[in-house]
């Protein structure tokens, strides 16, 4: 009863922002993302029957409390799905991610975990189910199921069953390149979970973010569909600063970003003014992504690396879906 599997983070094109079942995690909005090879954990699960109590090593090191609480409440869903509630597992995960700094580690971690977890107990290998299952631990990561460009259907069922992932196209579609920029790996102030609660419930805007997802989704698939960067760069960018913005109108109001974070937007718009296709995205903290096309490598490099602020560069290339090694 034990099994090892890899999953890669995904950045979203369009955002999932809002849940309207916080329990089920089931969201607002369908979101689009791209799956990226940069950064993966990888995830061994191993039922013991000796273990009263799962035993979590997150990169060596053991973890208890809020951390173990939430790997181990997501672990009860697998063994109630599995018929075996007295199943305790070691789990150990290595992360090549920087956690908590708007990476979405959780997006890998409840990825692996889930697959790892499902095949070591024997349940059926099934991509959607997984989706479903790991939609459950964190939203984002039931698109890290599947690699390349990815679709998470919200649904319409109260029981989550219709809120899954989809493939649009795989990662040998599109030859893109994503620059994770780094800026701080200090924790974040206000996590995705507290962020979109309190934007859900106060936010003026919110409203108007949920209107504009159905024109941006079929705009940014057919853009995907055509390999038109300038249209698929210009919509993710325009999403991102949509979903920034209900932020603001929270009550209280907040916002992700940092000084160094409008110095990397601002280079961005810059390099493009200069003829060098390049856009940018942000989740729920204060580092970068950059979307360009693999011929503008050099420049992207060399001009994010000089901005005042930047710790790091991390590039990816479209990833591959959940593996089992
Ligand atoms: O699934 P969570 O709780 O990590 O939320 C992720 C939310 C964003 O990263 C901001 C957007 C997204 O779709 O990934």
């Amino acid at each position: 009863m034990k099994a090892t599997a890899k999953a890669h983070t995904n950045i979203a094109l369009i955002k999932y922002w809002g849940k309207r079942d916080e329990s089920l995690i089931l969201p607002m909005n369908n979101s689009l993302s791209l799956t990226l090879d940069g950064f993966y954990t990888t995830t061994t699960v191993d039922f013991q029957d000796s273990l009263t109590a799962d035993q979590f090593y997150l990169n060596d090191r053991l973890v208890e409390g809020a951390e173990h609480h939430r790997v181990s409440a997501f672990l009860d869903r697998i063994r109630k799905a599995a018929g075996r509630p007295d199943a305790f597992a070691y789990v150990h995960s290595t992360n090549h991610v920087p956690t908590a700094a708007g990476f979405a580690s959780s997006a890998s971690g409840f990825a692996a975990l889930a697959a790892a977890a499902s095949r070591a107990i024997g349940l059926p290998d099934n991509a959607q189910a997984l989706s479903i299952l790991t939609r459950q631990g964190s939203g984002s990561a039931c698109r890290s199921v599947y690699g390349g460009f990815v679709e998470w259907e919200k649904g319409a069922e109260a029981d989550g069953s219709d809120s899954y992932a989809i493939q649009i196209a795989p990662a040998d579609h599109w030859d893109l390149r994503v620059a994770a920029v780094v800026l701080s790996s200090d924790e974040k102030k206000v996590l995705s979970r507290e962020g979109m609660k309190r934007t859900v419930e106060t936010s003026t805007f919110y409203s108007a973010w949920v209107e504009s997802i159905p024109d941006d989704l079929e705009a940014i698939k057919a853009g995907i569909a055509e390999k038109d960067f300038e249209k698929v760069g210009e919509i993710a960018e325009a999403n991102c600063l949509r979903m920034h913005a209900t932020t603001l109108a929270a009550n209280p109001p907040f916002s992700y970003w940092q000084s160094t974070t409008l110095a990397i937007m601002e280079t961005v718009r810059k390099l493009r003014s200069e003829g060098v296709p390049a856009f940018f995205t942000i989740d729920a903290g204060p580092n970068v992504k950059v979307l360009y096309t693999p011929e503008h490598e050099e420049t992207i490099r060399n001009t994010l690396q000089d901005v005042p602020g930047v710790h790091d560069i991390k590039v990816s290339r479209p990833g591959q879906g959940v593996s089992y090694v």
